[in-house]
């Protein structure tokens, strides 16, 4: 008897989703394993909601954004004692022998709980445009996003110098500065402010005008959106939390350049580059981790190795338990920060 394989995607979208589905469905299908879709993430295994998965879909969809099967942040764990029996239920009509959760965090955190509690036969593949998963180098999707706010910066060199501003950019990163880091060393932003360091408001404006003084009469302030601002040590970004206990995001780069403006004199204008760093088609990099991490969850499944994820480390595709990726978030290190320390400026405190 062939087997079956369930297969979902959750969280937040990242480019090369549909590549990865791609890699395991082609491996699967060659291994003559039923391959089922579930829709929008664990909501898909909640309410028993499949998509039918053609091998001719597969080829066409993986140069493609998004994620041909929906995504949801919907956690089984949300309200344990009612979702859980109901994922454990559908696994059992639908006869799988196994189930691949391509997520972030939460997806694999409760692909992680299922097969420890539960010994559902998991595997997972990690994603997130933030890169913040642990047990891998880099996720896919995350370098899609770089390349997609280093490019914003590159052109938006030409209207600050144009206007003599300040254009302060927005990146995603709730908890790491992944992307600021990545796209700002790029794009030689003149300060680069993460959540890994929170940023002093003097030590900012001190530094953009000793960068005037020198004869500069524009600049490039990148910010993670999920960065502490402090003013006179009091912090003056946002605080508030959302329904799941996660800081409330989005505003940072509004406050930090009104701030500048205000204290230098010095005009300055925001830019949120928001979901267009997890929208369009993922680079030609992303396209083939992806592939070749769906492809190795694939071998998992048929090797019956769960509890495990595919990852890179090192530049191999390796497997790692799933638990390595959840149990910590994996932020720039002090190390990374050092090495590119005349780029994050302001470091320290004032
Ligand atoms: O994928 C992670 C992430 O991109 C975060 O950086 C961001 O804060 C969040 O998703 C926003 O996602 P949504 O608006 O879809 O909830």
């Amino acid at each position: 008897m062939s087997l079956r394989v369930g297969v979902l995607t959750g969280g937040g979208d990242a480019p090369g989703l549909n590549a990865a589905i791609c890699g395991l469905a082609r491996r699967l299908l060659a291994a003559d394993a039923a391959l089922i879709g579930f829709q929008d993430g664990w909501r898909g295994l909640i309410a028993d909601s499949t998509r039918p998965m053609h091998g001719e879909d597969f080829q066409r969809m993986l140069v493609h954004g998004g994620t041909l099967l929906g995504s949801s942040g919907d956690n089984p764990y949300r309200d344990e004692a009612v979702m859980v029996p109901k994922v454990l239920a559908t696994i059992a009509r639908h006869r799988l022998d196994a189930l691949v959760a391509i997520g972030g965090e939460g997806t694999l955190g409760a692909a992680d709980r299922l097969f420890r509690e539960h010994r559902v036969p998991v595997v997972g593949v990690p994603k997130t445009i933030d890169n913040d998963l642990d047990g891998t180098d880099f996720t896919f999707g995350f370098f899609s996003a770089v390349e997609v706010a280093t490019r914003a910066m590159d052109d938006l060199r030409s209207t600050a110098e144009s206007h003599s501003r300040i254009m302060v950019v927005e990146c995603m990163g709730r908890h790491a500065g992944w992307i600021t880091a990545y796209a700002g060393v790029a794009a030689g932003a003149e300060a680069i402010l993460v959540p890994e360091r929170p940023a002093h408001l003097e030590e900012v404006c001190h530094n953009l005008e000793r960068l005037r003084r020198t004869g500069a009469k524009s600049a490039i302030v990148a910010v993670a959106e999920g960065t502490r601002i402090l003013e006179r040590g009091v912090c003056v970004s946002s605080t508030e939390k959302d329904e799941f206990g996660e800081f409330k995001t989005g505003g940072v780069a509004a406050l930090v350049s009104r701030r500048i403006q205000e204290r230098l004199g010095w005009e300055a204008r925001h830019l949120v580059l928001g979901h267009l760093q997890r929208a369009g088609k993922p680079i030609a990099f992303d396209r083939i981790f992806a592939l070749r991490l769906g492809a190795r969850a694939a071998r998992l499944v048929l090797e019956k190795r769960f509890g495990f994820m595919a990852a890179m480390r090192a530049g191999e595709i390796v497997d790692v338990p799933i638990q390595a990726a959840v149990a910590t978030r994996k932020t720039l290190t002090d190390k990374f920060l050092d090495r590119y320390e005349t780029f994050f400026l302001p470091v320290g405190s004032p």
